[in-house]
């Protein structure tokens, strides 16, 4: 196991009945890197994020979290989902300190995280329902950094927003990366965020027949950051995504 890997994967086999979804599935993240985990729709991107999280622990294999057996859910990882989840009867402050109540210290850090992910320190005393998408999604990033866990865990975490609120999440999420130097795993199906995003890529194939196995490829990007959102198009690795994606859903 490498010393520096927040997040230490090995992955033998998931399974839902006879169904193999994950097979000998590896995965490391380091402080201040962002992976993206990218494969069409049911491959099995949620049910790795899951398990790496600890809400599922039917699967064989190991999950490290900074050197330590993965046994559920840990302050470690922070869980940010496509909707945000916010609990309707509790103010936005006490969403984010939950289940603690906003008080004090508590109150303070959450009004910190207010201002880190882009909203005002009154949005604290405002009621879910008051929020725009966009605005709710950064609640719900603020409370996933609450408990200042060391890896962030994000599963299609821009997709209910819109295009221009999305970049500005991609951005923000950037920042918090660096200036936390947290390690971050971001499940996509969009290619040109994964290719803004990730210093990593893992691509999750399903098997292609009865008698195959899914299988994972993981690429590295090695683009320097910040990074130009119309060079990227011409990345190399675009179109051998675009095209291994598009084989595995025609599988
Ligand atoms: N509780 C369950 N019981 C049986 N099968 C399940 C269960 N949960 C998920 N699956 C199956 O496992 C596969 C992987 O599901 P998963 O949700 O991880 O896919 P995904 O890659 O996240 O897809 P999407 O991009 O649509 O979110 C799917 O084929 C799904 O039908
Ligand atoms: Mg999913």
């Amino acid at each position: 196991m490498t010393h520096s890997a927040l997040l230490d994967a090995d992955i033998r086999a998931k399974r839902y009945g006879n169904r193999t979804i994950l097979d000998n599935v590896r995965l490391t993240l380091a402080p201040g890197k962002i992976t993206a985990l990218l494969g069409p729709s049911g491959c099995g991107k949620s049910t790795l994020l899951r398990i790496v999280a600890g809400l599922d622990r039917d699967y064989t294999g190991s999950v490290a979290l900074d050197g330590v057996m993965q046994r559920g859910p840990s302050p470690l990882a922070g869980v940010i989902f496509q909707e945000p989840r916010l609990l309707p009867w509790l103010r936005v402050a006490d969403n984010i300190t939950f289940p603690e109540r906003a008080r004090g210290a508590a109150l303070a850090h959450a009004r910190a995280l207010l201002d880190e992910v882009g909203l005002n320190a009154d949005d604290a005393a405002r009621w879910p329902k008051h929020l725009s998408g966009g605005m709710a999604q950064r609640v719900a990033i603020a409370r996933g950094l609450f408990a200042q866990p060391r890896l962030l865990l994000l599963d299609e975490p821009f997709s209910a927003v819109d295009a221009m609120t999305r970049m500005r999440l991609q951005q923000l999420l950037l920042t918090i990366v660096e200036t936390h130097r947290m390690a971050a795993l971001v499940v996509t199906h969009d290619i040109d965020e994964a290719l803004y995003l990730a210093d990593r890529i893992v691509l999750l194939e399903p098997a292609k027949g009865p008698s195959t196995r899914p299988s994972s490829h993981l690429f590295e990007l090695g683009a320097a950051r910040p990074r130009q959102r119309e060079s990227l198009a011409a990345h190399p690795l675009r179109a051998i995504l675009l095209e291994r994606l598009e084989a595995a859903v025609m599988a």
